[in-house]
């Protein structure tokens, strides 16, 4: 349809189609020279501030706007129109301007943190810098720590001929090597739920596992001690646990429930357990007053998420029982540990073979 015309010609006009069909009217607006059609501009709602780099402070009212209906000039004009009526254009916003991710607060639990149901980790989903914290905390704790391998490395033991090996860092070493280990105590400090910084002492041996994928996936320090005091019991939650059970044999739960003639049946659900529970948070290890002689204390002894139950902390430890004391083998009933967690504690009464294995207060 052609909506040339001229400037002082009516505004209306009939037209009519083939004979026969319906009457078309159509209607043209009295319009300036070179103006033949009225556009309303689009209105961008006054509660959207933000559209792709533009925004709109403060409601004004739409311009009517006419435009000429060349289809050349058309986008132009619009765009110039646009903009001279709104003042957009100065209100482009800055590049540099920082845009912020916003939440809804709808009464969530995990509003304003949220715990890694595998790693553990307290974060507060959705902030930038903790999601990069915690997907690096997620992945060395579970996958390991990146090991390149230094030139000159004290190897306590061989594992494999593909590369898995266990060596030693001592006092004085490198400050690279020292790096490296405190990049691996980190992690089990965070995991632990320990004091940070309470873990690594200068005078501790550490012993680390490494695996032929190139990480460190088994970390033990230790340090010199004179004497240990075995363990007599474990109490949870107020409950005294009995040494060398677990907390599910010491439950009394029937598992079959009777009202008259219906009978239940309880069924297990195998869960992750809560991270509390696997750092033995609220337990307590009771030990015998009296100490006995001890030489090796483990302060602690970690294994990434992904390698555990594959023996890596029975061969830390072996390595460790060989090379602590120069020309020596340590004895497990020489060997204490401090804080057992529940993980810790089935691990020790298992290598030592004895329920009752040592423990000791770390200075
Ligand atoms: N529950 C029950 N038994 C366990 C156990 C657990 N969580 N972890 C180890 N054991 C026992 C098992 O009998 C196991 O033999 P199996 O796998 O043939 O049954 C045996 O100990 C040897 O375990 P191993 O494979 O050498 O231990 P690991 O490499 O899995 O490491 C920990 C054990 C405790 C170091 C590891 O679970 C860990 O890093 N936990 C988190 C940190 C921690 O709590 N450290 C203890 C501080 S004292």
């Amino acid at each position: 349809m052609d909506i040339e015309g001229d400037a002082s010609e009516v505004s209306s006009r009939n037209a009519c189609c083939s004979p026969g069909a319906n009457a078309v009217l159509i209607t043209y607006k009295r319009r300036r020279t070179g103006i033949s059609a009225t556009t309303r501009m689009p209105v961008l709602d006054s509660h959207t501030t933000e559209t792709r780099g533009t925004y709109e402070e403060e409601e004004s009212p739409q311009p009517v706007l006419e435009l000429s209906a060349s289809k050349s000039n058309w986008l132009h004009e619009l765009s110039t129109m646009w903009k001279s009526s709104s003042g957009l254009s100065k209100r482009t916003v800055a590049p540099n301007r920082p845009l912020g991710q916003y939440f809804l607060d709808l009464g969530q639990r995990d509003f304003s943190c949220s715990t890694c149901p595998s790693c553990g980790l307290v974060y507060a989903r959705g902030e930038e810098t903790d999601e990069k914290l915690h997907a690096s905390f997620h992945r060395s704790q579970l996958q390991g720590i990146q090991f390149r391998g230094w030139q000159h490395e004290r190897v306590a033991a061989k594992i494999s001929s593909k590369g898995d090996r266990i060596i030693y860092v001592v006092p004085g070493d490198p400050p690279r090597h020292l790096y490296k280990v405190m990049e691996v105590v980190r992690i089990m400090e965070q995991e632990m739920g320990l004091v940070p910084g309470w873990l690594w002492q200068q005078h501790c041996k550490v012993y680390l596992f490494i695996s032929a994928s190139k990480k460190i996936v088994g970390c033990i320090l230790c340090e010199r001690i004179s004497n240990a005091f075995p363990i007599s019991a474990i109490s949870e939650g107020g409950t005294e646990l009995g040494v060398g059970k677990s907390v599910r044999e010491n439950k009394t739960s029937s598992s079959k429930l009777t009202f008259g003639n219906w009978k239940f049946t309880r069924e297990v659900h195998k869960k992750r357990r809560r991270v509390a529970d696997q750092q033995g948070m609220g337990r307590v290890v009771l030990c015998s007053k009296t100490a006995v002689p001890a030489v090796c204390g483990v302060r602690g002894i970690w294994v990434s998420g992904s390698e555990r139950r594959k023996g890596i902390a029975s061969q830390l430890l072996d390595a460790m029982r060989k090379t602590f004391l120069f020309g020596l083998t340590l004895e497990t009933s020489q060997c204490a540990f401090s804080q057992p967690t529940s993980d810790g504690q089935a691990f020790a009464a298992r290598y030592c073979c004895n329920p009752t294995f040592l423990v000791y207060q770390p200075q």
